[in-house]
């Protein structure tokens, strides 16, 4: 009997661990040097901690299940409820402004498709206790710090960049009432996953009437670069409303992030706590799933019992980035460990030696290695060492009773003689 693995999840196998690796490497190197802290919580939580504001999309998506108490957990879909939880709690003994990141794995029941999987990790970042713009910037800016660092550049992709505010006062003209302003979110958040006539259902539901849902159109379809924000003003007849967006535009500026960024009022987002500034990443021709997506969200902590903190931060999954980065040919070919040095016998006299060897070399934080295989041909033996990439090959005859080995550069082909308690140096210096 045969076993798959479940629908939507991924099996790990040493090429795909190692660009993981690679990838949740670049996120921590990156938050770090932007001054966030690393923090985890549980896999699975409470129920109602994902009921309380996380928006009927995410409630629709959990694995949830009882335990034997009967009380009603979930898998983790999301980290910020977990966070919010958090910092709830040891608000007090926190100094501010908290910044943390976190790379959970998260799991959502989504129907599994190009860019979407049922479980995936997802690279977190969270300002807590500023409700200044330049809380908003530093999110924005972080994640364009890790888009460059992966080799990634503006003509690749953007952060869009919108706001709920201008978003709900657009809705109000165009008829929606504050009581549905939430379910319009989700609905036009969802726009690309509905079919035209579900989506002008919804929308009639809301209140909207084609000629509505058609202006709105228009007003999304329309991008405004993060140097012309005064034309989105004048194109949308809101002066006045735009103040949040006007001070964020001068700290991207100030960041020098203005080329990755636009304004796009098509951005929503479908969760239900974001209150203010909302963003998401997406590759520019838009045929991927976005590649991040965040916002402010002022009223979470204190509604999970916290002080009133407002709150910026976003999270980014690793499925759409590995497929944008796969696509623009900016991942490396081979990301496996490789080793520094393979240890080969040349002669009976040296094969005792091989393990001691080996095992000093790795105490020294060498990455060595020998083969299982019991041959002395040395031709084969350079072969395999070829094959795992190694870097060196440290070849041991007869001379090495008297303490002289052979270095090969398996790179440039270059061989040389010299003592065995010499090679450690030489091995690192070309690490
Ligand atoms: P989200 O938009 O639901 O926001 O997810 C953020 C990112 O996680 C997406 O842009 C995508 O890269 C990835 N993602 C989401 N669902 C899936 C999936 N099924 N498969 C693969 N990747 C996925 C949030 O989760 C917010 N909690 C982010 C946040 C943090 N806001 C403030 N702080």
């Amino acid at each position: 009997m045969k076993y798959q693995g479940p629908r939507g999840t991924r099996d790990f196998y040493p090429a795909q661990m190692a660009w993981r690796n690679t990838l949740t490497s670049a996120w921590r190197k990156v938050a770090i040097r932007n001054g966030f802290e690393e923090i985890d919580g549980p896999t699975f939580e409470l129920l109602d901690l994902y009921k309380v504001k996380s928006g009927e999309g995410i409630v629709s998506e959990l694995f949830h299940f009882e335990d034997r108490g009967g009380r009603e957990l979930a898998l983790r879909p999301e980290f910020t409820p977990t966070l919010a939880r958090m910092v709830a709690a040891e608000a007090n003994s926190l100094p501010r402004p908290i910044k943390w990141f976190c790379i959970p794995n998260c799991c959502r029941a989504e129907r599994p498709q190009r860019g979407r999987l049922r479980e995936f990790l997802q690279w977190n970042a969270d300002v807590i206790g500023s409700d200044q713009p330049v809380a908003d910037a530093e999110c924005i800016f972080l994640l364009v710090d890790l888009l460059a660092e992966l080799g990634l550049r503006p003509e690749h992709v953007h952060v869009k960049i919108s706001h709920r505010q201008t978003v709900r006062h657009i809705l109000a003209k165009l008829g929606v009432p504050e009581d549905k302003m939430l379910a319009a979110f989700d609905l036009l958040d969802r726009r690309d996953k509905l079919q035209p006539a579900e989506f002008t259902a919804g929308a009639a539901q809301l209140g909207l009437d084609t000629f509505a849902v058609e202006r709105f159109e228009q007003m999304c379809r329309r991008k405004y670069p993060a140097d012309d924000l005064a034309h989105l003003c004048r194109s949308i007849g809101l002066d006045g409303h735009l103040k949040d967006l006007e001070i964020l535009n001068e700290q991207l500026r100030a960041f020098g992030i203005t080329p990755w960024c636009e304004y796009d009022l098509g951005i929503v987002r479908g969760l239900a706590y974001y209150t203010g500034v909302v963003f998401e990443v997406h590759e520019v021709s838009g045929a991927e799933r976005a590649m991040a997506g965040g916002g402010r969200y002022d009223q979470l902590i204190e509604l999970f019992g916290g002080p009133s903190l407002p709150a910026v931060g976003f999270g980014m999954g690793d499925v759409v980035l590995t497929n944008v980065l796969y696509d623009k040919g900016l991942i490396p070919e081979n990301v496996l460990p490789s080793p520094d040095v393979f240890v080969v016998p040349a002669s009976e006299q040296a094969v005792p030696r091989i393990t001691p060897l080996v095992a000093e070399l790795r105490r020294q934080g060498i990455h060595a290695r020998f083969s299982y295989k019991t041959t002395l041909n040395v031709g084969k033996l350079l072969k395999e060492a070829s094959t795992v990439q190694a870097a060196y090959a440290l070849i041991l005859d007869d001379r090495s009773a008297g303490g002289i080995v052979s270095l090969k550069n398996l790179r440039s082909g270059e061989q040389r003689d010299l003592p065995l308690s010499e090679v450690p140096a030489a091995v690192m210096r070309n690490k």
